[in-house]
């Protein structure tokens, strides 16, 4: 199949924080499968722009990029066979979601939950972290994607991204086809403590590249079943976070074994995670060795072509835009 006719997929990640196993498994690991299959067209998005829309430190940022699209390579997200970027490389994405913004109402922009979480109780909130989800639209309509792999936090993103196609479609013509969002099996993981989704900002995370020491420290301490106190306790494998991970690392065999094993009381919780542990040891020792091979220079290299090839298609999408909306003077 030629490269046209094949769909597109893009999503993109924020060079806020280490990879934790929340982003993982809900979408970083989905993209180097698809990477792997090669069935579609990939492209992948570090997104610098977004990280902006908080308060934080310019030289860190650049580091955090840069280190960030070493650990996405280090998983799989192998350049060779996708685009890979940075988002602020390729300047179009802010031309773009300059445009969609015209036909953004506010009212849909207050409605997000992503801008009430990270708004209340905040001092100063920047009107970037209000349209943000309008340069997320851009990041996806710029490339004509269809299907953009995440976790179900960014739903309501992709759901604002459609209706911008249709009113953007309707007002100016044919351009830009919806996009969908795809959910791995384990579309939200809940962070250590249980109190709510794992997230950078949270401090209930577990980092992919953290060494293992502390690593299973963490992973022995996670929320479990509320109700289950003792091993004798029945569990209730549902309600429990440790088996929403062992859906994602464990063969079929191994997933009913750990349902029987919880809900049979044989195993107690530190048991059930020492096999899961082995799952991820089984996942990432392979992702850590060669994370340890990776060169910096090699990255950088890539992250230039990954941009050059993202401009090529992003700037025809800005020329059919500009047409269609009357703009310039060419
Ligand atoms: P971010 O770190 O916010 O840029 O998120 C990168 C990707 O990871 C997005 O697709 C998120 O939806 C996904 N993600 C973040 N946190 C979680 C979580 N706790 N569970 C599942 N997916 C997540
Ligand atoms: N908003 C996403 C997050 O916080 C990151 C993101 C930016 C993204 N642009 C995107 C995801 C485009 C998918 C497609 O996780």
């Amino acid at each position: 199949m030629s490269t046209q006719a094949k769909k597109r997929v893009l999503s993109g990640i924020q060079p806020s924080g280490e990879i934790h196993v929340g982003n993982w498994l809900g979408a970083v690991r989905t993209w180097a499968k698809q990477v792997e299959d090669q069935a579609e067209d990939n492209l992948y998005c570090i997104v610098d722009a977004h990280a902006i829309t908080v308060p934080y430190e310019p030289a860190e940022l650049k580091r955090r990029t840069l280190g960030l699209a070493r650990d996405l390579i280090a998983c799989g997200v192998d350049p060779a066979r996708c685009t890979l970027f940075v988002q602020s490389d390729v300047r179009e994405h802010t031309e773009l979601a300059w445009y969609l913004a015209t036909v953004t109402p506010m009212g849909d922009l207050f409605r997000m939950t992503q801008f009430k979480d990270k708004s209340d109780g905040k001092e100063f909130v920047s009107a970037g972290l209000f349209t943000y989800p309008v340069l997320m639209s851009a990041d996806i309509l710029l490339y004509k994607a269809t299907i953009v792999p995440v976790g179900d936090d960014q739903v309501q993103h992709i759901e604002l991204a459609r209706e911008t196609v249709r009113r953007f479609n309707h007002r100016y013509g044919d351009i830009f086809p919806e996009p969908e969002a795809r959910l791995s099996v384990t579309p939200r993981i809940m962070g250590l403590d249980g109190e709510g989704k794992m997230s950078k900002s949270k401090g209930n995370s577990i980092d992919v590249f953290e060494p293992r020491d502390s690593f299973w420290n963490k992973l022995r301490t996670a929320f479990t079943d509320p109700q289950r106190l003792r091993k004798s306790d029945p569990g209730r494998p549902d309600v429990c976070n440790v088996f929403t991970m062992h859906k994602a690392l464990g063969s079929e065999a191994t997933v009913l074994e750990v349902r029987e094993s919880c809900t049979g009381a044989k195993w107690g919780c530190v048991d059930c995670k020492k096999v899961l542990m082995d799952g991820f040891d089984r996942e990432l020792v392979p992702l850590r060795t060669r994370r340890e091979a990776l060169d910096e220079g090699a990255v950088a290299r890539a992250l230039t072509e990954g941009a050059d090839k993202a401009r090529a298609i992003a700037a025809e999408t800005l020329r059919e835009v500009r047409g269609a909306m009357g703009l310039g003077s060419a």
